[in-house]
Order: structure tokens, then sequence, then C-alpha cells
């Protein structure tokens, strides 16, 4: 390949193609652009000599680096946008429920009326868990987090369902989707009720999926629960907007651990743990913990001073992909006073409205581009409708599993994924002899 000057003719014909020069050398690759990404294998074969590996590229926590090609989940983080399968977040909120979201990001299409009551009623029928289930949450201590009970369990559900083993195996993949949308809700539910030390509430299968959750969590002594039908679509609207979120750090250990080929459960629990994280589905928990802790509106500035002085984070702010406001923080904001309204307010709303109003018109958020993301306003809403801060990241936890069970299986079918094994640059000893421990200083 001969070199080309920058702004020569030739530079300037129009092609989708990169071109490199390597200045070590002197010598000039053209690499193929599609959908504006090179292929990070292409570069290898930019080597100083033919014992040279060849070149890589190093990026930290993939913040530049697509690990896949989706069809499941778009976001245009400058913009705002969060589309499933090409259908606006805030039309779904609007019009669909979480079952028929799930269908939809799971399948890429809206069900039929018929595939809809097919589909619920396979959700609905695959949500009581394993009596022995139960003595696992019993072994757990009283106060244990409702999410590493959540964690555990989940796991635990491999053992019961070896046929998950069979993951290239669509009749499988499908029964192990219903089983881990279905029982998800039970297990959360049943955690709850483990650190109140009350009895456990069986599925209603009349109810529906929010409903019935609503059911395991709080029913008494009701011979039928009837859900508030306010809170009931709330808490439907809130699993829409959690049920998928392209590569974020828990799809990613789902697709990760996944590509190992283990069952769907045990993937599955890795990838609730990654969501444990206070950085991530734990953001919510942090968002209430961090507003009891200011305490009131007045001392919202003297809060802000220590985020600015780099000694606190504003939690429930910023976000690796949106550098504009999330458009599920939108909606979220919106529920909150409908809940309001049935629960009563929130009085640690007047400190998250004044956080986000500071935020919004300080130059040390604006310049950085820190927005509410969808974790700034549910803790609110959590915590008015009776739900511990602790049982937070579980509640995200349960609409997500239909996001990662699409993330999971579009890895499985891609011909292109191998089990996940990023390359590092090692930066230290050259090798080196074993020192006698008598010889050591
Ligand atoms: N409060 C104060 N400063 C912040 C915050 C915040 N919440 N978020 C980012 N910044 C600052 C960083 O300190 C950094 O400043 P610098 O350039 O002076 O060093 C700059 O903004 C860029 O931030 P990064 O940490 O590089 O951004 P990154 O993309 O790595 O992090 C993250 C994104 C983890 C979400 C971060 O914004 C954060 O920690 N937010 C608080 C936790 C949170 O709300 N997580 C929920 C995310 S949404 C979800 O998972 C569902």
């Amino acid at each position: 390949m001969s070199p080309t000057k920058p702004g020569s003719a030739a530079a300037g014909a129009t092609r989708d193609t990169l071109t490199i020069v390597d200045n070590r050398t002197g010598r000039q690759y053209e690499i193929p652009v599609k959908n504006d990404t090179i292929r990070a294998l292409d570069l290898r074969q930019i080597k100083v000599n033919e014992a040279d590996f060849g070149m890589m590229s190093y990026d930290p926590a993939f913040t530049n680096t697509a690990s896949c090609m989706s069809k499941v989940g778009f976001i245009d983080g400058d913009k705002g946008i969060l589309r499933y399968r090409g259908y606006p977040i805030e039309e779904l909120a609007e019009k669909s429920s979480y079952l028929e979201t799930a269908y939809l990001i799971l399948y890429g299409e809206l069900p039929t009326k018929s595939q809809l009551a097919d589909w619920s009623s396979n959700i609905t029928h695959h949500t009581f868990i394993h009596e022995s289930i139960k003595k696992f949450l019993d072994g757990f201590h009283y106060d244990a987090h409702p999410m590493g009970m959540l964690i555990s369990t989940v796991a635990a559900l491999s053992t019961f369902y070896p046929d998950a083993k069979d993951i290239f195996n669509p009749d499988s993949r499908r029964k192990q989707t219903y089983r881990l949308i279905g029982k998800m809700p039970t297990l959360a539910a049943f955690a709850y009720r483990h650190s109140l030390g009350m009895p456990y509430v069986y599925p209603d299968n009349d109810l529906s999926y929010s409903g019935n959750f609503l059911n395991m969590l709080f029913r008494t002594t009701e011979l039928q629960y009837r859900p508030n039908p306010t809170l009931e679509r709330a808490l439907d609207i809130l699993f829409i907007l959690h049920a998928d979120h392209e590569q974020n750090c828990s799809s990613t250990a789902m697709r990760g651990v996944g590509s190992s080929q283990v069952d769907p459960y045990s993937a599955t629990a890795a990838a609730t743990a990654a969501l444990y994280g206070p950085l991530h589905g734990g953001a919510n928990e942090q968002v209430l913990r961090m507003l009891l802790e200011i305490g009131s509106v007045n001392e919202v500035p003297a809060y802000v001073k220590k985020v600015k002085a780099g000694e606190k984070l504003l939690m429930g702010f910023g976000h690796r992909v949106y550098k504009n406001y999330d458009p599920r923080a939108r909606i979220v904001k919106r529920i909150a006073y409908e809940v309001f309204d049935v629960m009563g307010r929130n009085p640690l709303i007047d400190i998250a409205l004044e956080c986000e109003r500071i935020a919004l018109e300080d130059d040390y958020f604006v310049t950085r581009r820190l927005y509410p993301n969808v974790d700034f306003y549910t803790g609110l809403i959590y915590q008015a409708m009776g739900f511990p801060v602790t049982m937070f990241p579980v509640l995200f936890a349960i609409p997500r599993t239909s996001g990662w069970i699409a993330q999971w299986e579009e890895m499985l079918l891609d011909s292109e994924q191998k089990i996940a094994r990023p390359r590092q640059v090692y930066i230290g000893y050259d090798q080196r002899s074993y020192i006698p421990l008598e010889h050591r200083s």
C-alpha cells in the first residue's frame, strides 16, 4: 500500500474505510468501516515485525467498545432517546403492559391477542416455586439483604431445573424464560416476607403480573387481595421502564457469564449480582439514603458543595450513556405524583426537587452533562408504596430479567459470539527467578 498525504485527491475520495498510518514503520493500512465501527481484530495486522503480536485497542470499562450487534434496545444518549425493538419508551409506558413489553423485548414484535394470552398464561403458570426454596430462604438471617437472597435463590433454581443446561434447544429456552420471568417476583416477595418474619403468600394467578406481586408482598388477612389500581399500574409502568437498557453492567454480566454456556439461572444470578452494586441498580437505594442524609431542603446547598469537592456523589445523577435527561426519569417523576395522590406525599420529594433544581443550573453538573437518571425518583415512589430501601434494587431486578434473557438469547444465537475473553496489556514484571525465603528482605 502506498502512503497517501492527508488532503490529497486520493484522501478526499470517500470510501467506507479508515486509513491508518503506523508512524513506527511508515506502513499504511486501510480498514473497513461498517456501522461507523471498525473491527478490533483488523488492528492485529498492524505489526512492527513478524514476531509482534499485533495492535490491540485499550478500553478500560468498555467506554468505546461495542461487544455485540443487537436488535433489542436502542439508546441515543445525547438526544435522551430509549426504544425497545424500535418502540419509544414513552409510548410503551403509556399504552403497554409489562408482560406485553417483555414479549416484545424477547421476540422482537408486539404479540397478537392470542399470543399475549398464551404468553401471560404461561408466565402465570410458572409463578410457584419449589417448596424446598422456602427452606433456603428460612436459612437467611432475619436482616439479610433481599438482593443477596434473590441472587442466591435464582442461582439455586438451576439445581431444580437441570433441563436448563440444554441451552441450544429453543423449547428448553422458552420454558426457562417462563420460569424466570414467572418466579422472580415470587422469590423477591418471599425474601421480603422473610425479612418481616411474615408467612409467605402464594401467587394468585387471577391477578396481573404486578398485581400478583403486590399480593405476595402485602397481603395479610384478606380472603382475596385487591391491589389498588393506581399502584398496580404505577408498578407495571416502572417494570416497563426497567425492562431493558442494552449493554449495561448487568446485561454485560449476563452475556459474559452466559457465553461460557452455563444455564440461564446461573447467568441471571450473575446479572442480578451486577445489578446489586451502588453504581448500577443499587443506586435507587443509595438515592434514598442520600436524601435522608441531607435531611432538609436547606441542607441541599451544603451537600452539593461536598459533591463538587469530590467528597460525595449525587446519587441518581449521571449516566454512562445519557448525556441529556434520562427519558425514563421524566416518566418516573410523573408517576411519583400519581402514587403520592394515593399514598400521601413523600416529604423527601422536596429535597430531591431542590437537588435537581440546583444541579441543573450549576456549572459543575452542566459541564459534565449530569442529569437525573431513572433511579433518582424511583426510590421515592417505592418508599411511598411501603417498600423498605433494601427492596429497591430487587424491584429493578424483576423486570430487568426479560431484558437479560433477550440479551442472553441474542448472544447464544449470534454465530460471531464466543466465550467472552478480553485481552490485557501486561505491565507487570518480566520473568524473574524465585527468591528463597531466607534471602528476602
Ligand atoms: N455526582 C457527582 N459527580 C459525578 C456524578 C455524580 N452522580 N457522576 C459523575 N460525576 C462526575 C465524575 O466525578 C467525573 O468528574 P471529573 O470529570 O471531574 O472526574 C465526571 O462526572 C464524569 O463521570 P464518570 O464517573 O467518568 O462517568 P461514568 O460514565 O464512568 O459513570 C455513573 C456513570 C457510574 C452512572 C456515574 O455518573 C455515577 O456514579 N452516578 C451515581 C450513581 C448512579 O446514579 N448510578 C445509576 C446509574 S443508572 C442505572 O444503572 C440504572
